[in-house]
């Protein structure tokens, strides 16, 4: 058996890692490494929760402490870390809770992935040995918004400088520098990945598409910030989960993956194409949750356009979205539909008080 450490498993992203790596990987023991902040939420692995090769442990990542205890009782052979404050609208009214989760809580990772692991200082200069195994792995999953933005035309790679715009982006970008250097100069073995928008089942309904599906379900007002011709590319969560299951197994170490849907949209197209859908289903007249659309006052430094070429991982480990966006969308709506007593739970904060009881 291999231990690998799953870091924000209860989150949106980390729930479908954690339930595809217990399903395909039984001779893996999976520690979901997760503090259950708001956007945590233990509901998205009630499916899994009882398996044998499941561990949970609430640990905050920036506790030094805690995660140490972690790292002594299981034995990480690698890590997978996705634990992040990841809103950026959030981001603006409370830059510090980024900063320290997202820059001192990696860090902290690192620090002792490297003591754990016994890594020695050896400037590496970006070159690795061949890979053989998942031993000592270091998996960061990030984002393209360290890209910042792009105008009408373009698109990032790889090799695109970072250029972060927002305080999300910034913390994203600062813990991806500290993962590569402490790679260059410790030898971590180390990959990485940037990925596009990602939407889907058990996505917090602060975010754009599962924000208006609620306010659909509410009949309130779907606030379009701005003149909505920003523009983003979405994947769905499964394939982004797929391919981090691939770079997990596949990548040469050091190497850095750009993942994206090639499926680009103006946010109020987007949201247009939700009400149209949301009216089929809800058996409502067309045009109808199309009015509860909304201007309002856009968000600070809003970047205007993200789109990814993903070229590299398609050419070099063979993957592509498996979900066209018209059947994602759909999938993500029924979804909802077929969930609504996890988004009361999840926006009533009832849930997370539950859990607190739980836990503490
Ligand atoms: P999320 O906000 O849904 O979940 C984050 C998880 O991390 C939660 O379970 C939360 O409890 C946990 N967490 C937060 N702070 C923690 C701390 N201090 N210690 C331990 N756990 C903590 O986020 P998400 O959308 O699933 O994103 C996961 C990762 O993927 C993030 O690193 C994010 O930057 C990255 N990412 C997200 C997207 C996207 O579209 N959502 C796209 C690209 C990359
Ligand atoms: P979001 O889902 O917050 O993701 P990100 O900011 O990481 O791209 O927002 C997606 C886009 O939708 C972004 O351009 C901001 C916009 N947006 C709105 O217009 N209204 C909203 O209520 C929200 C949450 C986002």
């Amino acid at each position: 058996m291999k231990n690998i450490i799953i870091t924000g498993g209860a989150g949106f992203i980390g729930s479908h890692v954690v339930r595809r790596f217990i399903n395909q990987y039984p001779n893996y023991n999976i520690i979901n490494l997760d503090a259950l902040t708001y956007a945590g939420n233990l509901e998205n692995l009630k499916d899994i929760q009882d398996k044998p090769n499941y561990f949970f442990e609430k640990v905050d990542i920036t506790d030094e402490s805690q995660v140490r205890a972690v790292f002594e009782k299981h034995s990480p052979d690698a890590v997978i870390h996705l634990a992040a404050e990841s809103h950026v609208d959030r981001s603006i009214t409370d830059p510090n809770a980024f900063i320290k989760t997202n820059v001192m809580g990696t860090a902290n990772l690192l620090n002792l992935a490297k003591e754990f692991w016994d890594l020695k200082q050896e400037h590496t200069h970006g070159n690795f040995p061949d890979r053989k195994d998942i031993n000592n792995l270091f998996y960061h999953v990030s984002t393209d918004e360290v890209y910042g933005s792009l105008t009408d035309e373009g698109f990032f790679l790889e090799t695109t400088a970072y250029d972060p715009q927002s305080p999300y982006s910034a913390s994203k970008a600062a813990s991806d520098h500290f993962v590569r250097a402490y790679g260059n100069t410790y030898g971590l073995p180390f990959v990485l990945s940037n990925c596009s928008n990602n939407y889907g089942p058990n996505h917090f309904p602060e975010k754009l598409i599962p924000l208006c599906i609620l306010n659909i379900l509410n009949g309130k007002s779907l606030p379009i910030y701005g003149d909505g011709k920003y523009t983003r590319d979405w994947l769905y969560v499964i394939d982004h989960a797929i391919a981090i299951d691939k770079i997990f197994h596949e990548a040469q170490l050091g190497e850095t993956y750009n993942i994206g849907g090639f499926n680009e949209w103006k946010n109020i197209d987007l949201v247009k194409e939700l009400c149209k859908q949301m009216d089929e289903k809800l058996g409502k007249e067309e045009g109808t949750s199309e009015k509860l659309i909304t201007f309002v006052k856009d968000r600070p430094g809003h970047d205007l356009r993200y789109a990814i070429d993903a070229t590299k991982l398609n050419k070099e480990l063979g993957w592509k979205p498996t979900v066209t966006f018209e059947e994602g969308l759909s999938k993500t709506i029924d979804w909802y539909l077929d969930n609504q007593d996890w988004l009361n739970h999840v926006a009533s904060g009832e849930y997370q008080n539950y859990y607190k009881e739980q836990y503490n």
